[in-house]
């Protein structure tokens, strides 16, 4: 597995897997729970170990199940999780220390990898008590890295005026219909490594040129896309009910797009 190193020094998987609609019904993002996490039990023999789960998915303590259950150590993981911009979880430092602890419960590990926000934090109080809290978790070693997620540039510099540590990654909406690069480029010009979520979404067109641009390459035009992304720095996290998609989601870092294939997709 290709890593990728962030500015706190510490490396993390260039890809993983989403977990948005595991263990729920018909795999509905909104179903009810039920459980079934046979697609992460999959993808985890398949070799995946960086995943990527959210208090508001619902199923932080079945990710976390089903890594423990998996038999094998936590280190070799690379858990992802994220805090929720509502006062649920955000009000005061009290509740977000109380979210945090009950992430690290739910996942059944002493630390998390990387605790992102999930979406700005309007209130700048609040946006500023839960970054302290969650660098607090930092110094006490519980989170190893923070970051954030769907925060625009103006929401990065409002942060950056008073972070001590600074966010170590982006999570944002980056695909064909949406790549996003303007967004992109701001991030990486500051060192704070995006990570694309919904990486999938193409229209019929799109998946006609990657396809042929993978029949050079004997790849399909879903591991063309991802591996535009890796190659060009942007961590994926693809989420598949399919083993078979989960395998060639995995295989799209086993080769090497040429320039000119690369200028192709940036202007698909
Ligand atoms: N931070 C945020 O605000 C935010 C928002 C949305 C999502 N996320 C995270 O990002 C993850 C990924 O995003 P997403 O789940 O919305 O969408 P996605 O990964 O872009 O797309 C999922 C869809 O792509 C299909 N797919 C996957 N691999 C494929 C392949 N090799 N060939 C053909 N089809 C393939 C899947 O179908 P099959 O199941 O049939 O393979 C599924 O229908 C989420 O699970 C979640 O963890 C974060």
């Amino acid at each position: 597995m290709e890593h990728v190193r962030l500015n706190n020094g510490t490396t993390m998987p260039y890809l993983g897997t989403g977990t948005n609609t595991y263990g729920k019904e018909n795999n509905d993002y909104n179903g009810d729970l039920n459980g079934d996490f046979s697609a992460l039990e999959s993808a985890i023999k398949m070799g995946y170990r960086l995943i990527d789960t959210a208090i508001s998915y619902r199923n932080e303590a079945g990710v976390g199940k089903t890594v423990k259950e998996s038999g094998i150590d936590r280190s070799e993981f690379y858990l992802t999780t994220k805090i929720p911009p509502q006062d649920d979880y955000v009000k005061d430092k009290q509740t977000v220390r109380k979210t945090l602890n009950q992430s690290l419960k739910n996942l059944q590990s002493d630390y998390i990898d990387l605790y992102l926000i999930h979406k700005p934090i309007e209130d700048e109080d609040k946006l500023k008590l839960t970054w302290e809290v969650l660098e607090e978790f930092v110094g006490k070693g519980k989170i190893r890295t923070i970051g954030v997620s769907n925060f625009t540039n103006e929401d990065l510099e409002k942060l950056g005026q008073f972070a001590t540590i600074k966010p170590a990654v982006n999570q944002i909406k980056s695909n064909p219909v949406e790549w996003n690069n303007e967004w992109i480029k701001f991030m990486l010009d500051r060192d704070i490594r995006p990570q694309a979520w919904g990486p999938m979404k193409t229209t019929e067109q799109h998946r006609d040129v990657l396809a042929e641009i993978g029949e050079r390459y004997g790849k399909t035009w879903a591991q063309v896309l991802l591996r535009y992304q890796t190659q060009r720095g942007i961590i994926v996290i693809p989420k598949s009910h399919d083993p078979k998609n989960q395998k060639a989601n995995l295989e799209s870092l086993d080769f090497l797009l040429s320039d000119d294939d690369m200028k192709k997709i940036t202007q698909l």
